[in-house]
């Protein structure tokens, strides 16, 4: 049972988004709107807006944003429940029970019994590390480096040399063969049955941000390999959606997160004194972690290992942690692999340096983008600099641009004016979403087109909301099918459906995504900005938003028609004949703005 829409929105327009918040931030009305210092990121002048018509927030510098739901779930850590709870009892608004039903409740206890046995498991290994028996263990560690401190701290321990006393423990506490086989702990196999999957390893127990035990990682004690062995995904155990060392991390204070690639380079930091290092779980960062790093910290230094395959993770995790509002540095360690083996040979202050002399995340990019282009020859040079003028599109706030414009041409020691220039003439060409050059390799081409795509599809519902006076003019054109993207799909359902009611209430659709990562996507696309000045310029640049979408939903529904579909297919060639024609020119917008 969930409670019902009706409901909650009672209690969203019960809740003034401006009383909340003001009770969080102090606000300042300037115009239709108030503004403040973001309580999300860290800044000197405002950027922080709320709005009492629309009764959404947004943040001009992080992009945090969402309804009154949203602000919470952010600025309390609340669930949307909880979030809806507390607002709940603040309007006077009595919530009815609710009941679980009897597999959510399985589900329930299922998880918490996997927890109990892990917390056992933890405690076992961390007594056998303390164990006479487990001096290689402990020798390892030591020669290593890490003090008694730092391994106690992390829960460090040992899974001795048998293979069934870990089995043989938790089934003396009388936990069933199903239960120990969903906790990840134990191999079966027909032969021998149940067997323990850690044996003769140092262990690393994974805790999630609650401190609780929810997988674990092992490391042979010498060269054997495989090196690692980890938990296997299960009930509780999630690895795009943890960090390892974040329990600790979360509460250093520091201006900034560091995300490394492995355990023993976050214990190494974390002893060293940089106790804000997390890492992720022997898999590649996800945009999860993405959005879990930015629940705790605005600025993300990454230190990968120093090979090709760091550079590329970085590459990877850049734009991802970009997407979640993050800024990011990268941080060189060369000559060293990795932050373990830097520290060990040049020390905490020498460490120190390098993160204060991390990279913008943007210009590493640059760096690596350069090596895809002869630089020696003038074509090969303008081509460079197209596709970086194209890049620079992507900053969205005008000064923020115009910052990163001057640091490449300081970096590259070209005129800015001439970069700026190219800049604008792309951005009238398509609102920074047009593929003007091919990189050499083209490898991406196809997934820099979808992101185009999708791209145009948010811009789309921006004008829809913020120009409800251009809703009618372009429905004759557009319809929520033509949204490719699932979430945006729906959102455009939903926002057609307000309007045909007569109604648009983006904060009202936003009641409908409970996951503050939904929440927070979907208010971004209300908020996002529209930087063209003159009507004629939003014209055609609308008409070129129009026409993108258009021809992205003609690609989809032609690749799904049926070949017996003889109205889809008519329909489809009214549609192409239709983006032609608004294409040419024969068709008109029949639109002001106010
Ligand atoms: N990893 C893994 N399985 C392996 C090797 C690595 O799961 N066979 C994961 C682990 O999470 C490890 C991370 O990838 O922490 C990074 O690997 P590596 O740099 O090799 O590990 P370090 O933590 O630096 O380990 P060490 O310094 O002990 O060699
Ligand atoms: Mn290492």
């Amino acid at each position: 049972m969930r409670y019902s829409e009706d409901l909650i929105e009672e209690i969203r327009m019960k809740s003034d988004i401006v009383d909340v918040i003001s009770g969080y931030v102090k606000l300042q009305r300037k115009g239709s709107s108030y503004f403040g210092l973001c309580p999300f990121h860290n800044e000197k002048s405002p950027s922080f807006s709320v709005s009492p018509s629309k009764q959404m927030y947004y943040c001009f510098g992080c992009g945090a944003g969402g309804n009154v739901f949203t602000f919470l779930m952010e600025y309390e850590n609340f669930t949307f429940v909880e979030a809806l709870k507390s607002l709940a009892e603040r309007a006077g608004v009595e919530l009815p029970q609710l009941e679980y039903s009897k597999e959510a409740k399985a589900q329930a206890d299922l998880k918490s019994t996997i927890l109990e046995v892990n917390k056992l498991a933890a405690k076992y290994y961390y007594f056998q590390l303390r164990k006479e028996s487990a001096a290689t263990a402990m020798s390892y560690l030591k020669g290593r480096e890490l003090s008694d401190e730092t391994i106690n701290k992390f829960g460090l321990g040992y899974s001795d040399k048998y293979s069934d006393d870990l089995y043989r423990y938790l089934k003396s506490k009388n936990y069933s063969d199903d239960i120990l086989r969903q906790s990840g702990l134990f191999n079966v196999d027909e032969r021998r049955g149940m067997y323990d999957k850690f044996w003769n390893r140092v262990i690393f127990p994974i805790m999630d941000v609650n401190n609780r035990v929810i997988g674990f990682g092992g490391r042979v004690m010498g060269d054997a390999k495989p090196k690692y062995l980890n938990s296997p995904e299960t009930k509780i155990f999630d690895k795009s959606r943890n960090l390892y060392g974040l329990n600790l991390a979360r509460t250093s204070r520091k201006r900034n997160l560091i995300i490394c690639e492995g355990y023993m380079d976050v214990i190494s930091m974390h002893q060293a004194g940089f106790n804000n290092a997390v890492a992720s779980l022997g898999t590649a960062l996800t945009s999860q972690q993405a959005s879990l790093l930015k629940r705790y910290t605005d600025e993300v230094l990454i230190i990968y290992d120093s090979d090709e395959a760091g550079v590329k993770a970085a590459l990877r995790a850049i734009p991802m942690l970009k997407t979640a509002g993050l800024a990011t540095k990268v941080i060189n360690l060369r000559p060293y692999k990795d932050p373990d083996e830097f520290i060990k040979n040049m020390g905490q202050e020498a460490f120190q340096e390098r993160l204060d002399n991390g990279m913008n995340s943007f210009l590493f990019e640059l760096k690596a983008m350069e090596q895809q282009y002869d630089m020696e020859d003038p074509q090969g040079k303008t081509d460079f600099y197209k596709e970086t003028a194209r890049k620079l599109l992507r900053f969205e706030d005008e000064l923020e641009r115009s910052n990163y414009i001057q640091a490449v041409a300081d970096t590259y020691k070209v005129p800015a004016e001439d970069l700026r220039k190219m800049v604008n003439r792309f951005a009238l060409q398509g609102a920074g979403i047009q593929e003007v050059v091919k990189p050499k390799s083209g490898i991406n081409r196809s997934h820099e087109k979808q992101n185009g795509f999708e791209l145009s599809q948010k811009l789309m519902l921006t004008w829809m909301t913020s120009y409800p006076e251009i809703f009618g003019e372009v429905a004759r054109y557009i319809g929520p099918e033509d949204f490719t993207k699932p979430l945006y799909h729906t959102v455009a359902g939903m926002l057609f459906e307000q309007y045909e009611q007569g109604q648009l209430n983006p904060a009202r659709l936003l009641n409908n995504f409970t996951d503050s990562e939904e929440q927070k996507e979907v208010a971004g696309v209300f908020n996002a900005q529209i930087p063209l000045e003159t009507d004629e310029e939003r014209k055609m640049a609308l008409l070129d938003v129009i026409c993108r979408l258009k021809e992205d939903s003609i690609a989809h529904k032609s690749a799904q028609l049926a070949p017996t579909d003889m109205q889809g297919l008519m329909d489809l060639m009214q549609s192409k004949k239709e983006l032609e024609d608004l294409r040419a020119g024969k068709l008109h917008l029949h639109i002001s703005f106010n």
